[in-house]
C-alpha cells in the first residue's frame, strides 16, 4: 500500500471527511495503492487501459470493451435499499435494515481489492452552481479502471467538487468493489453480488459487477436512488428516470421543455437525440438536455417547476441505432469522440464495430469479426442465429459529443418544465398519446405505467409488469409516500405541467409490426401535446385522457396506413376496463397511497363505465 496520505496530498484532496473515507475503505478492501482522479486524467487512463488490455482501439479516438459474460445488465434482484427505519420499506425497493447490510457488504469487500488500485473519483451530479448541487456531490471509490473511464464520461469529475463543500461531510460515500467475477454465482442461489444504497446514511456499497448500471454509482445509485431519497427527506425535489428535451419553434420563437419517464431500453435516449422529421425540420428543433435522469424542483423566483440533468454523458443502447433511426447518436460515437463501446460486435483487425440494426444485414465479410463474447463469427455454424452484439450492448459518450446538445445544458438554472410524459413498450391498449390535465390523474397514470421488461435488466425480457413512473428499479422508499411527495412537489408549482402517456410500440395483432414508425416521428404527438396545452387544438376527450383527432396530428411528409393510424388513435374499452381491475390490485399493494390517487382511479374507472 502506498501512503494514502501522501497520495491524497499529492492530488490536493484537502477535504478531511473524504480523506477519512478513503483511508477506511483502502484498509478494508486491501487495495495496493490509491489514486485520485480528475477529468484531465482521461487521456492517460485510456492509454493505460489499452496497454492493460481492458480496452481496445476501435479506430481513431474510439474504444471497445467487453464485460464478463454473466455481467451485462443491471440486476434488480440483487439491488437493495437499506435504511435504519423500517417505515422506508416499499414494495419495490427490496428494503433491508442498514445494520444487516452494511456488515454483510463490508465482509464481501474485505481484502477483495488486493493487489489492485483503488481509484478515488470525486464527482458532481448537477451543473455546477445548480440549486440542488448540495445533494449532488459524491466520491466513488472503485477498483476498476474502465469504471473510472465511464465515470469521467457520465459525471463531472474532479477534486474541486469535494474541496469546495461548505459542509465537508456532505458528500455521498460510494464504494464499488468488482470482486472475482468468475466465482460469484451470478443468477444462482449462491449469488454473491449485492448492490446496496444505505440511503439514510448516504452510503452506497456495490459488490460483484463492473457493468455500467451496477458500477457507475454516480449515475444510477446516486442520481436515482439516493437522489430520490434525499429529495423526499429534504422535501425539496424529485429524482426521476426521465429524459429532458427542449423543442424550439422557429416560427413563434417559443421554447418548450418536456421531460418523461420510460423504462430502461424503451426510447428515452432516442427521443432526446431526436432530429425533427425532414418535413418539420424547417420549423422545429429538438435539443438534448438529458436522456436518463432528471431532478425536478420548484424554482423559488418564478414558482415554476424546473428540471435539470445531473449527468454529463450518455450511456446508450446500441441496438437498432442507425442513420435513419438516430443520426445524432451515430455522430456522437464517431471517430475522435473518445467514446467507449461495450459488448457490441468488433473487428480488431479493422477497428470496425457493428450491432444488430446498425445495418440491415451484418457485414458480408465475416473475416476478423468477433461477437460480443469475443468468439470469431467466422467459426459459427450457418444456422447459428445468436446476435453478434449483446441486446443490452451500449455506447458511452460525453454530452459535448451530442450534435443536438442544448446550448444551455450546463447552465446552473435548469429549465422550466411544460410537460411530463410517461411511456413504455406496450404492445396493445395504450394509444399513441393521451393527454392528462389533472395533477392527481397524471401522477396516477405514472404510478400505473405498465410495460414490457427489457434486456437492460437481467432476466425477464418481454414480460408485462407495472413500472411506476419508470422508477421501479430505482424506488428508494415507500410508493405511497413517493406518490404524496410527487403531488406535493409538482402541486406547489405556479403553472402546472401537462401530463401525457405515450406509446411508440403498439403492434399489429397479426404480423406484429409496429403500428407507429416511431423515432423522429415521435415529435409529431409531442407537438400536438404542446398545442393542446396552448389551447390551439381540442383533441377528443376519452375516459383515459384526451387523444388527438387524425386532423390535429401533423402527419406532413409521412406515410402511415389508415388502419394503423386509426388503431393508435383509439381506445380499446374492453381492454381498458379489464386493466382497471389489475390497477386496483397494483395500487392496493402500496401503503399510505394518497386518497387523491384512489379518487383519480375511481374517476377514470367510472368514466370508462359511463362511456361503455
Ligand atoms: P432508453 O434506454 O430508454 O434510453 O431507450 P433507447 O432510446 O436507448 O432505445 C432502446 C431501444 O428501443 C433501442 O433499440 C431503440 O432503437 C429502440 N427505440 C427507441 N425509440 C423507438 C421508437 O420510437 N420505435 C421503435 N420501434 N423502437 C424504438
Ligand atoms: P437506459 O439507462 O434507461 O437508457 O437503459 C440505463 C439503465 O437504466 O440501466
Ligand atoms: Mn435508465
Ligand atoms: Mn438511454
Amino acid at each position: 500500500m502506498n501512503d494514502v496520505e501522501a497520495a491524497l496530498d499529492a492530488a490536493g484532496l484537502t477535504n478531511p471527511e473524504v480523506r477519512a473515507f478513503v483511508k477506511e475503505y483502502a484498509e478494508l478492501t486491501g487495495a495496493a495503492r490509491v489514486e485520485v482522479v480528475n477529468a484531465s486524467d482521461d487521456a492517460r487512463l485510456l492509454e493505460e487501459a489499452v496497454e492493460a488490455g481492458e480496452l481496445e482501439r476501435a479506430g481513431e479516438g474510439r474504444y471497445y470493451s467487453r464485460s464478463y459474460h454473466k455481467d451485462t445488465a443491471r440486476s434488480e434482484e440483487r439491488t437493495i435499499v437499506a435504511t435504519n427505519n423500517e417505515s422506508d420499506r416499499g414494495v419495490y425497493n427490496n428494503w433491508r435494515p442498514a445494520s444487516e447490510m452494511k456488515p454483510m457488504l463490508h465482509d464481501r469487500m474485505r481484502g477483495a481489492s488486493e493487489g489492485k488500485t483503488m481509484y478515488v473519483v470525486p464527482y458532481l451530479m448537477a451543473p455546477a452552481g445548480n440549486t440542488l448541487a448540495p445533494w449532488a456531490t459524491g466520491v466513488e471509490l472503485t477498483d476498476a479502471r474502465t469504471v473510472v473511464l465511464h465515470m469521467i464520461r457520465m459525471a463531472r469529475v474532479g477534486v474541486q467538487f469535494v474541496n469546495e463543500l461548505d459542509d465537508p461531510a456532505s458528500f455521498v460515500r460510494a464504494v464499488h468493489v468488482t470482486g472475482d467475477l468468475e466465482h460469484l454465482g451470478q443468477g444462482t442461489d449462491a449469488d454473491q453480488r449485492y448492490f446496496v444504497t444505505v440511503a439514510d446514511e448516504r452510503t452506497i456499497l456495490h459488490f460483484g459487477s463492473s457493468y455500467g448500471g451496477n458500477a457507475l454509482l454516480g449515475k444510477i445509485a446516486h442520481g436515482l436512488r439516493q437522489g430520490a431519497y434525499d429529495g423526499w427527506a429534504s422535501k425539496k425535489f424529485l429524482a426521476e428516470q426521465y429524459m429532458l428535451i427542449g423543442i424550439h419553434d422557429k416560427e413563434t420563437g417559443k421554447d418548450y421543455h418536456i421531460c418523461g419517464g420510460f423504462p430502461s431500453a424503451s426510447g428515452k435516449t432516442n427521443l432526446a437525440m431526436m432530429a425533427a422529421p425532414d418535413a418539420l425540420g424547417d420549423r422545429y428543433h429538438v435539443s438534448f438536455y438529458g436522456d436518463d435522469i432528471a431532478w425536478l424542483w420548484v424554482d423559488e423566483e418564478s414558482g415554476r417547476l424546473y428540471g435539470m440533468n445531473p449527468e454529463y454523458g450518455v450511456f446508450g443502447v446500441a441496438k437498432d441505432t442507425n442513420e435513419n433511426t438516430n443520426p445524432n447518436a451515430l455522430a456522437s460515437v464517431a471517430e475522435g469522440t473518445d467514446c467507449i463501446f461495450t459488448n457490441i460486435a468488433f473487428n480488431p483487425s479493422t477497428g470496425e464495430v457493428w450491432w444488430e440494426g446498425r445495418t440491415k444485414e451484418p457485414p458480408a465479410d465475416r473475416h476478423g469479426w468477433l461477437d460480443w463474447t469475443g468468439a470469431p463469427i467466422a467459426d459459427r455454424k450457418d444456422n447459428d442465429t445468436a446476435p453478434w452484439a449483446h441486446p443490452n450492448s451500449r455506447f458511452t459518450t460525453t454530452l459535448d459529443n451530442v450534435p443536438n446538445i442544448a446550448d444551455d445544458y450546463d447552465a446552473p438554472a435548469g429549465v422550466p418544465i411544460d410537460a411530463i410524459i410517461f411511456g413504455g413498450r406496450t404492445r396493445d391498449r395504450e394509444p399513441l398519446i393521451r393527454a392528462i390535465t389533472d395533477l392527481a390523474e397524471g401522477v396516477y397514470d405514472g404510478l400505473t405505467l405498465g410495460a414490457e421488461a427489457t434486456s437492460a435488466a437481467e432476466g425477464k425480457e418481454g414480460v408485462l409488469r407495472y413500472d411506476p413512473m419508470s422508477n421501479r428499479p430505482f424506488m428508494a422508499y415507500g410508493e405511497g409516500d413517493y406518490a404524496q411527495h410527487y403531488l406535493d412537489v409538482v402541486g406547489a408549482a405556479s403553472e402546472q405541467p401537462i401530463f401525457a402517456h405515450v406509446n411508440w410500440f403498439q403492434r399489429d395483432a397479426e404480423d406484429g409490426h409496429f403500428l407507429w414508425p416511431g423515432y423522429r416521428d415521435n415529435l409529431r404527438p409531442l407537438l400536438w401535446l404542446l398545442q393542446l396545452k396552448n389551447g390551439e387544438v381540442k383533441g377528443r376527450s376519452t375516459a383515459v385522457g384526451i387523444i388527438p383527432t387524425e386532423e390535429e396530428l401533423n402527419l406532413e411528409g409521412m406515410d402511415i396506413p389508415a388502419a394503423d393510424l386509426e388503431r393508435i388513435l383509439s381506445i380499446d374499452k374492453p381492454r381498458w376496463q379489464q386493466e382497471m381491475g389489475f390497477r386496483e390490485e397494483h395500487l392496493g399493494q402500496f401503503e399510505r397511497m394518497p386518497e387523491a390517487i384512489w379518487e383519480a382511479h375511481r374517476r377514470v374507472a367510472s368514466a370508462l363505465d359511463d362511456e361503455a
